[in-house]
């Protein structure tokens, strides 16, 4: 074996022991460079061939192409194998920064819902179901609404089934338009006394605005007992105002009217902005309203069964979406359904 022959294999298991103990893939680099780079061992020693007597020059010449080659392939895989580590090695890289896994949450309507039945709670209320799909009668019937009340007609209320009944029966089916039939419901079952409060669902034809839409959740209230009085209302509602709102909340009642309750008030609250001075969200005036309420109409009673001889009470609703734009001082109601993303996770 000529001379040029030997230190090529020489080459090979030098180049080849060193590629084993090489750790990083600059290192790498290096050391390929200085031996088959431009200037490096291997160009030098191929380059010798043309001193090589012509009868052994396509022996040598085999072994160079054959070490050449088997050089190459051991850096590729040396290459594979520190690439790889590599990976592993940043996948256990404690500094780096954790993926963040999105965790989502309870829609604002339903924590503004769920913060009210939990203060009614502790007050001492249960909570009573109804359902969506009404009758007539729960829904206005029973609650003393005059047949000639505007919310009764079709331009207001959805009705299901005007094609076999008119809009006044009893019987016809509605969406309902207030929870306040899911007190009619728990009355004809309970008697007194009686402690609700009924989250839910309401419904109304309304054209969408800013402040309107066509369904939209309410929270009633209903207290029935011996010797109830406005006074009693008021302390409740004004205890809620404060566990909604804050410790400063202060509640003021106007005169008001509806047909199940009687007297029949309208419930405002301080202003949680301004703090009762005076600002944009409640125009001004330092109030905010919350609530429609009242002492229950004789008339609810006896058409339940109770006798409004010794039965007194109390009954209040107010709508969920309106206390969410004010806690969350949110501008328009629609931003609630849209179901925008960007808006849900400010909440
Ligand atoms: N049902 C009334 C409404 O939807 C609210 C209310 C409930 C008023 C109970 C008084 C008593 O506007």
């Amino acid at each position: 074996m000529i001379a040029l022959e030997q230190e090529l294999h020489s080459l090979l298991a030098e180049a080849t022991t060193a590629l084993d103990n090489v750790q990083t893939l600059p290192e790498l680099e290096e050391l390929k460079g200085r031996v088959m780079g431009r200037k490096g061992t291997l160009p030098a020693l191929m380059a010798q061939l043309g001193q090589v007597p012509a009868a052994d020059k396509p022996v040598v010449g085999k072994t160079i192409n054959a070490v050449k080659q088997q050089l190459q392939n051991a850096f590729e895989t040396r290459t594979g194998q520190l690439q790889a580590a590599g990976t592993s090695r940043r996948a256990l890289d404690v500094s780096l920064p954790g993926r963040t896994r999105p965790l989502g949450h309870k829609h604002p309507i339903t924590q503004v819902m769920e913060d009210a039945v939990a203060i009614f709670r502790r007050m001492g209320f249960i909570v009573a179901d109804g359902p969506d799909l009404e009758s007539v009668w729960h829904n206005f019937d029973a609650l003393n609404s005059p047949q000639e009340h505007p919310s009764r007609t079709p331009e207001d209320t959805f009705y299901f089934d005007l094609d076999r009944k008119h809009w006044l029966d009893s019987d016809t089916t509605i969406l309902r338009t207030h929870t306040s039939p899911v007190q009619i419901r728990y009355m004809l079952k309970q008697k007194p006394p009686v402690r609700i409060v009924c989250p839910g669902r309401c419904y109304r034809r309304d054209t969408p605005d800013a402040t309107h839409g066509m369904s939209f959740h309410q929270i009633e209230g209903l207290y029935v007992d011996r010797n109830v009085s406005l006074a009693d209302l008021k302390g409740t509602l004004a205890l809620y105002a404060q566990e909604m709102f804050g410790k400063d909340a202060k509640v003021r009642f106007r005169p008001h009217f509806f047909p199940f309750t009687e007297p029949s008030v309208e419930c405002d609250a301080s202003c949680i902005i301004c703090n009762g001075k005076g600002c944009r969200v409640c125009k001004g005036s330092g109030w905010l309203e919350i609530a429609g309420a009242g002492m229950v109409n004789p008339e609810v009673f006896r058409n339940v069964g109770y006798d409004p001889e010794i039965t007194t009470g109390y009954a209040f609703g107010m709508g969920i979406e309106r206390i969410a734009m004010i806690k969350y001082a949110i501008s328009d109601l629609r931003l609630l359904y849209d179901n925008d993303l960007r808006f849900l996770h400010q909440f």
